[in-house]
């Protein structure tokens, strides 16, 4: 992994993406975060005391380089969060010099600066910004930052409605702000969010926060994975891992009485929604529900079962690494006799990745586009 260094008006921060990655090639900003700094530090240093308000900071590049401000960050990522505290300990810097916020938990008061990067989802801006309308004075300047890729019209209209005016500036290295004035004459705005959609063939409704996967509808991978779920009183233990609204982990216990179900997620909607599901599903039926970082907070030997629909991408960028930890560390988590079940598209190969940490991998399924992959030691 590569530490590096980002120079931007407020100075040098070394930064890293967590989980540190063997070989990373990545780094842990991009232009729009150095773009957002060095366009806001003129503006910061004329006002007197300003409270600064970050959504979606990636890996905590714009925290890092506004400690001095104690800004306050929110963000739907456990390892966002991480990311935040592990680069400030990096740069010497206090760890409270930053106050981090769930997506689910906005910072009470107004703002004077509100710095947004553009999330992968357009619900997940739509939600940041319904929940931010407390947080506007008649001067607040909010500012939304992303690399133009990550910005088409939808992305400005959405903010034009929910805040006010926007004016653009001119694109530099590939990535662009939008300036945006809070209209004060605006009527509050109802939170959507969450929506709910009722599970076919099935009593149950299913509640999704904004950024949860596929929160308007059944993905079709889940729908394959939900049709050849195991029904064995051997699973005692089973785990929902990248659990989203715990759709997976729901009809798995649905079908499995006596298995004790553990959820887990990094995003912190995704966990309040799986929740809500298997609470409102089950009623007094206990389970465990954790945001962490796939299975790092899992005792080693102590599962029977692990269920998973890998993610595909780290924020913006897409990749199978994540898939690849999440296999590794099931490995490790699952007693003897354990089983990891795995559904991807084929194209992923997890047949042959399973096979790297697995004596045992068969196939349990196959259609056009998926394949379920059954591994154990
Ligand atoms: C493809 S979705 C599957 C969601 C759900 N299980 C389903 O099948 O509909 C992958 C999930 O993995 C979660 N995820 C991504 N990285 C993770 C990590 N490092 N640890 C735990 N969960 C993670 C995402 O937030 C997302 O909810």
């Amino acid at each position: 992994m590569k530490e590096k260094t980002m120079q931007v008006a407020q100075g040098q921060f070394h930064l890293q993406r967590f989980p540190l990655e063997k070989g990373e090639t990545l780094r842990a900003w991009d232009a729009a975060d150095e773009y957002l700094l060095n366009d806001i530090a003129a503006k910061l240093e004329l006002a007197d005391n300003p409270r600064v308000l970050i959504i979606n900071d990636s890996f905590g590049a714009l925290a890092v380089a506004l400690h001095a401000l104690k800004p306050s960050s929110v963000s739907d990522s456990f390892i966002a969060q991480k990311s935040t505290s592990e680069n400030l300990i990096l740069n010497q810097l206090a760890e409270d010099s930053v106050q981090l916020f769930t997506s689910m938990q906005l910072p009470a008061g107004q703002f004077d600066f509100i710095l947004i990067k553009v999330p992968k989802t357009l619900a997940f801006l739509e939600d940041s910004l319904i929940r931010l309308q407390g947080t506007f004075k008649a001067d607040t300047q909010l500012i939304v930052a992303a690399m133009v890729k990550n910005l088409p019209p939808s992305v400005w209209q959405t903010v034009e409605r929910l805040v006010g005016a926007t004016v653009p500036s001119k694109a530099i290295k590939k990535a662009r702000l939008i300036y945006a004035q809070p209209d004060s004459e605006r009527k509050v705005l109802i939170n959507p969010y969450p929506v709910a959609y009722q599970l076919e063939n099935t009593p149950y409704q299913i509640y999704n926060h904004a950024n949860v996967f596929s929160h308007k509808s059944l993905d079709i991978g889940t729908r394959f994975f939900l049709q050849h779920l195991p029904q064995d009183n051997k699973y005692q233990q089973v785990v929902d891992l990248g659990c989203g609204n715990g759709l997976v982990g729901l009809m798995f216990a649905d079908k499995n009485p006596a298995a004790h179900m553990h959820f887990i997620d990094e995003s912190f909607m995704a966990v309040a929604s799986a929740q809500q599901n298997f609470t409102r599903a089950f009623h007094q039926r206990s389970a465990t529900f954790t945001v962490s970082d796939a299975l790092s907070d899992v005792i080693a030997d102590s599962i029977d079962l692990v269920l998973c629909n890998p993610p595909f991408h780290q924020q913006t960028s897409i990749g199978n690494h994540i898939a690849l930890r999440m296999f590794q560390q099931s490995k490790s988590v699952l007693r003897t006799g354990g089983e990891l079940w795995v559904i991807g598209n084929r194209h992923l190969g997890y047949k042959a990745s399973l096979k790297k940490y697995f004596s045992k991998v068969e196939q349990v399924a196959t259609n056009a586009k998926f394949i379920i992959v059954k591994a154990c030691n």
